[in-house]
């Protein structure tokens, strides 16, 4: 027990998830979901359904990130598309927008993507639950593929 409370704790399983309203429904469900495989989550907003703006929540989700405070992040949006735009201007952000279960793979593979974006008007939960736990137990393959990420930052 007091080993799995140490995991638990460890910056490995800590995640900084966040939405706007129009995912804010599918981030509840996804909680619950880190939360169960022995996740801490920090919840960075929304907090309901009310209309906000997608920028707000990336920037809080993509600049912990940034700065190291949480080795991974999670943003959703209506399409994931706005998320995706925010995050990647962020130094050291890997953001991969996902929908299939392949490139959740291939983005921690190849890209050591380090915040996973899904759309919550694209994909339902159980597929969003898939690629969560696909994303989060695959690791990056290093190698050829260190280099080319290094190259990724201007
Ligand atoms: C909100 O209506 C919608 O624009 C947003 O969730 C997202 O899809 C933007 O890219």
């Amino acid at each position: 027990m007091e080993q799995e409370n140490a995991a638990v704790n460890s910056i490995g399983k800590s995640i900084i998830i966040g939405s706007d309203h129009a995912a804010f429904g599918l981030k509840e469900k996804v909680k619950d979901f880190l939360s169960s495989k022995g996740y801490v989550v920090e919840d960075a907003g929304a907090d309901s359904e009310a209309s906000v703006s997608y920028v707000d929540y990336g920037k809080k989700v993509a600049g912990a990130v940034s700065l190291g405070q949480f080795p991974r992040g999670i943003l959703l949006c209506g399409t994931g598309l706005g998320m995706s735009m925010v995050a990647n201007r962020f130094p050291k952000v890997r953001a991969a927008l996902c929908a299939d279960v392949f490139s959740a793979r291939m983005s921690r593979v190849h890209n050591d993507a380090n915040i996973l974006v899904m759309g919550g008007r694209v994909i339902g939960d159980v597929l969003a639950f898939e690629l969560v736990q696909t994303w989060l137990e695959t690791e990056f393959e290093g190698g050829r593929h260190l280099d080319r990420i290094n190259g990724i930052d201007l």
